[in-house]
């Protein structure tokens, strides 16, 4: 009996010292400690044994397990080390082979048609700022003197939040929050995301910019309105655009205008308006609402308006995006495919 497990001792030791890779070892541990393996066999011995027996040779093949475990485990390690040394030495590293060179992002049109335009503003003294995108109804509408049935807010349907917020319809409430803090006179811009729940198509989507000015200060009248509109115009579509101002109704300013810019691609020019495409034959095109601030809305932020008077305006970014840059499909600035976007 002692025999047989002295030669499953040697026998098994030597194979271990032999295996070349980790594959041979999991065959020896199966061969020794399997179902069918070596000590596996030898224990089942037990049962023929007398009872003074047993406890010596349940001992033997005890020690003789634990020994063989020992040095197939430590083989193991040395074979997995090996292996590992072996597989980094064959990955062959070419240090002459040229980089991956990273990409360079690019500022989506719509950042770089907002900075332009703030930055004409900044170089005129205006003060850049932002309002929130869940705003209050009183913000959004009342304060600007739409109250709860006026008719201009089924033009702006909008997203409802809970608690009596809504996603704001338009930068206007951006004015009402910087008369509020009472510090005068005012002189801003607030660029921004607003939404009004529409379906989305090629001049449409639920959510878009736009762009606010607001100047308060004591003696503001009409030519300062039209001075700083001209300015931006000029800037914007070069020296020779020109601007026409039609009367129209917003509730917040009276009187009120829409302001037309003359086309930048045909300039209007009696000779070629007629087949323009940009203006489609007006020779005008529309860029933005202004006004002088209602006095309403004046004593709405506790300015009184016989003392103070302010012009305001707002424009939608995206058209303006979509003119410069010839796009004619306003999902395009929004869908963010990398191979639009690159072009510019
Ligand atoms: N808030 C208006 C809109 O979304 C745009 C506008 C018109 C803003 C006239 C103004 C303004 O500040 O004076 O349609």
């Amino acid at each position: 009996m002692k025999e047989e497990l002295l030669k499953i001792e040697s026998e098994t030791l030597a194979n271990i010292q032999k295996a070349g890779d980790l594959r041979d070892l999991e065959q020896i541990r199966v061969a020794t400690f399997g179902k069918k393996g070596a000590i596996t066999n030898a224990s089942k011995v037990m049962g023929s044994l007398t009872a003074e027996e047993r406890p010596a040779f349940g001992q033997m093949v005890n020690q003789l397990k634990n020994q063989l475990e020992e040095a197939l485990n430590a083989k193991w390690a040395d074979l997995e080390a090996k292996e590992q040394v072996a597989a980094m030495a064959a990955e062959v590293i070419d240090v002459t082979m040229p980089g991956r060179a990273a990409s360079m992002g690019k500022k989506h049109p719509m950042t770089v048609v907002t900075e332009e335009i703030c930055d004409i503003f900044l170089s005129m003294g205006y003060e850049i700022v932002h309002g929130p995108d869940v705003e209050t109804d009183y913000h959004n509408f009342e304060a600007l003197n739409i109250p709860k049935n006026h008719p201009a807010r089924d033009e702006q349907d909008t997203f409802y939040v809970e608690g009596g917020h809504v996603l704001r319809t338009q930068t206007s409430p951006v004015q009402i929050r910087k008369m509020e803090e009472g510090k005068l006179p005012i002189a801003i811009v607030a660029p921004g995301k607003v939404f009004r729940s529409d379906e989305v198509d090629a001049t449409h989507s639920p959510v878009f910019h736009q762009l606010e000015g607001l100047v308060v200060d004591k003696g503001i009248h009409m030519g300062h309105l039209k001075g700083a509109l001209n300015t931006l115009a000029k800037s914007l579509f070069g020296d020779d655009a020109k601007t026409r101002f039609r009367p129209h109704h917003f509730p917040f300013t009276e009187p009120s205008a829409e302001m037309d810019v003359s086309c930048f691609a045909c300039g209007g020019d009696e000779k070629k308006v007629s087949g323009c495409r940009v203006c489609k034959g007006e020779g005008w095109i529309e860029l933005l609402g202004c006004g002088m601030v209602h006095p309403n809305v004046l004593q709405n932020c506790g300015i009184d308006p016989e003392e103070y008077s302010g012009f305001a305006f707002g424009m939608g970014l995206e058209r303006i995006a979509m003119q410069r840059y010839n796009i004619d499909d306003m999902r395009l600035l929004f869908e963010n495919d990398v191979r639009f976007l690159s072009q510019f």
